[in-house]
């Protein structure tokens, strides 16, 4: 399976890609989550992207494509994969239409999480995530077994620095001013597949299973 997942900031595309990803046996392939380990190693690459990501911007298209690129490279990649947070303008869904080309793969399905903004901001206000396994938690609806430590690895829960009110404002804004026009694009390719975002995770996974 070749998938992506559309949805705003707090929709649930981590908590979902995580166990789709294991469903279908496939890698999550999360742009944000390449972007904050870069972040957290210190290397160049995370130097230029830790501003726009604090301020709730995009970082620039060459510099997701080129992580997206050598992700679906590697050998896991090479009978599927679910991309999460990617893409997220016009301009790097044409590039991600250009590289499945190039490797002559095609997508089987643009998936939308759909939740209303007002969810969307108790979510992330409640969100703590693992750095190293990239595994999500809320503190009320979705708690890790032991409080602060994450069930994968045991590794500390961190609240992401973007999650503060004002950047996640910030955040909405951007997706819905670049995002949310790739919902028609995807719909005129004929792969949009809508899923009604709220209820608990496990009806939201169902909700996901049974649309593919
Ligand atoms: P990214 O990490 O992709 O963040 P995002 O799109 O803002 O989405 P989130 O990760 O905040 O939310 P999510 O939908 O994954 O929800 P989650 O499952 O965590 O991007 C961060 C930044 O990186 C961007 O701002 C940008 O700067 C940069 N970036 C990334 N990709 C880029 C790209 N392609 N181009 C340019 N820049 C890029 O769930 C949220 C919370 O809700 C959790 O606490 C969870 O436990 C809880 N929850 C989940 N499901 C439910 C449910 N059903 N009921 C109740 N609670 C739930
Ligand atoms: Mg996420």
């Amino acid at each position: 399976m070749r998938a992506l997942l559309l949805g705003p900031p707090g929709s649930g595309k981590g908590t979902q890609g995580d166990l789709l990803a294991a469903h279908f046996g496939v890698p999550r392939v999360s742009t944000g989550d390449m972007l904050r380990e870069a972040v957290a190693s210190g290397s160049e690459l995370g130097r230029r992207a830790r501003e726009r990501m604090d301020a709730g911007r995009l970082v620039p298209d060459e510099v997701v494509l080129g992580l997206v690129r050598e992700r679906l490279a590697r050998a896991d990649a090479a009978k599927g994969f679910l991309l999460d947070g990617y893409p997220r303008n016009a301009a790097q869904a044409e590039a991600l239409d250009g590289l499945l080309h190039e490797i002559g793969a095609e997508l089987d399905a643009a998936v939308l999480i759909d939740v209303p903004q007002e969810e969307v901001v108790s979510r992330l206000g409640g969100r703590r995530v693992s750095l190293t396994s990239g595994a999500t938690y809320h503190v009320v609806n979705n708690p890790p077994k032991v409080e602060g430590r994450c069930d994968v690895d045991g590794s500390e829960l961190i609240q992401r620095d973007d999650d503060r009110e004002e950047v996640v404002r910030e955040r909405l804004r951007v997706y819905q001013e670049q995002t949310e026009p790739l919902i028609d694009y995807y719909r005129q390719h004929g792969i949009l597949v809508e899923i009604d975002g709220r209820g608990t995770v496990r009806q939201v996974f169902d909700r996901v299973v049974e649309a593919l």
